[in-house]
């Protein structure tokens, strides 16, 4: 295997940024505690693009890393955009709201999309859906205050109704009916994804839905490719590629899933190509309250071949 996709290592972007748990308040990082990471693992090409990064003094330089990041995620937004991201949301975010609604839920159904970066998911609801005629709200969250200003600047420039704000998605002060999320349930491993799930029991919380790459042997090379032809910096094809390596099988997230949430039925939806052995380039974790099962089946129609065993 090579150095830069061996998945017992962290992303390059998850060291850039560290924050105080408990405020959120940005720490110093230390360009050098990044460097031992990659050499620890004997990754070069990830230890050449730390190298290169602005600093101050062995520090990196917060308002250089933001640019980086935002830079980072306007290519992550144009992939998104070619992968119809919006649209695989929706495909099963239709089908589970209409079964909440079903099981007598009237109220306003908050969605939230748990580390939204700059917003495309939310965005893109916003601006396809009539939120009104589906009595829902869309509201993305992150725990990085530049990625949320920026998601903001969007929303308005498009002028969307939806919000941004920047916080834990996951802690008591915000409630949710439904949670998303895109690319970020690999960040977490071992107890930390144990931990992540937990979080999710709330009287409140009715499903989630947690969209991500889908390992396959292959799909580190598809990844590859994609980030070279489609991204600039290095940081970002970096990231791609071991994101695509670091991505959770269907039976790990399913087995957290049931060990951490069992107040939730569990499985995977969309894990094939109609029907082959071929598999998709994204899975979905998907938990409901039991309840819904039913209904969900019923409302995804002749779609309900790609929802796995849900328990
Ligand atoms: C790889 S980024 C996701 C990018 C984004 N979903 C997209 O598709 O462009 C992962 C993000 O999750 C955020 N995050 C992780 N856990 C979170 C939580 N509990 N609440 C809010 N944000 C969280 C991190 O701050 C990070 O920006």
């Amino acid at each position: 295997m090579f150095p830069a996709w061996n998945p017992a290592q962290p992303e390059i972007t998850d060291l850039l940024v560290q924050y105080d748990p408990g405020t959120l308040q940005r720490l110093p990082v230390r360009k050098q505690q990044l460097l031992d990471v990659f050499a620890r693992f004997g990754n070069h090409r990830a230890s050449r693009a730390v190298t290169a990064l602005p600093e101050n003094a062995g520090v990196l330089d917060d308002r250089e890393i933001d640019a980086l990041l935002l830079t980072v995620h306007w290519e992550m937004q144009r992939l998104a955009e070619e992968f119809y991201h919006g649209h695989r949301v929706w495909e099963l975010l239709r089908p589970v709201v209409t079964s909440i609604r079903q099981a007598g839920v009237r109220e306003t159904l908050r969605i939230v999309d748990l580390g939204c970066g700059i917003g495309y998911t939310t965005r893109w609801l916003a601006a396809k859906i009539s939120l009104t005629d589906h009595n829902i709200e869309v509201v993305g969250m992150d725990f990085n205050s530049t990625l949320i200003a920026e998601a903001n600047r969007l929303a308005s420039a498009e002028g969307l109704p939806c919000r941004f704000l920047h916080g834990d998605a996951l802690s008591g002060e915000h409630s949710s009916h439904i949670l998303v999320s895109t690319g970020v349930i690999h960040h977490f491993r071992g107890d930390a994804l144990l931990d992540f799930l937990r979080r999710h029991e709330r009287r409140e919380t009715q499903a989630f839905l947690h969209f991500d790459f889908q390992p396959w042997f292959l799909a580190p090379l598809g990844s590859l490719f994609f980030h070279q032809l489609r991204m600039r910096t290095a940081i970002a094809r970096h990231d791609g590629v071991l994101s695509a390596a670091r991505a959770h099988h269907a039976r790990t997230l399913t087995e957290a899933a049931r060990a951490s949430v069992p107040g939730f039925a569990t499985g995977i939806y969309g894990s094939r190509i109609w029907g082959t052995p071929l598999p998709r380039v994204f899975h979905t974790l998907i938990g409901l309250r039991p309840d819904l099962v039913p209904g969900l089946r019923r409302e995804l129609g002749r779609h309900v071949a790609r929802l796995g065993e849900l328990r």
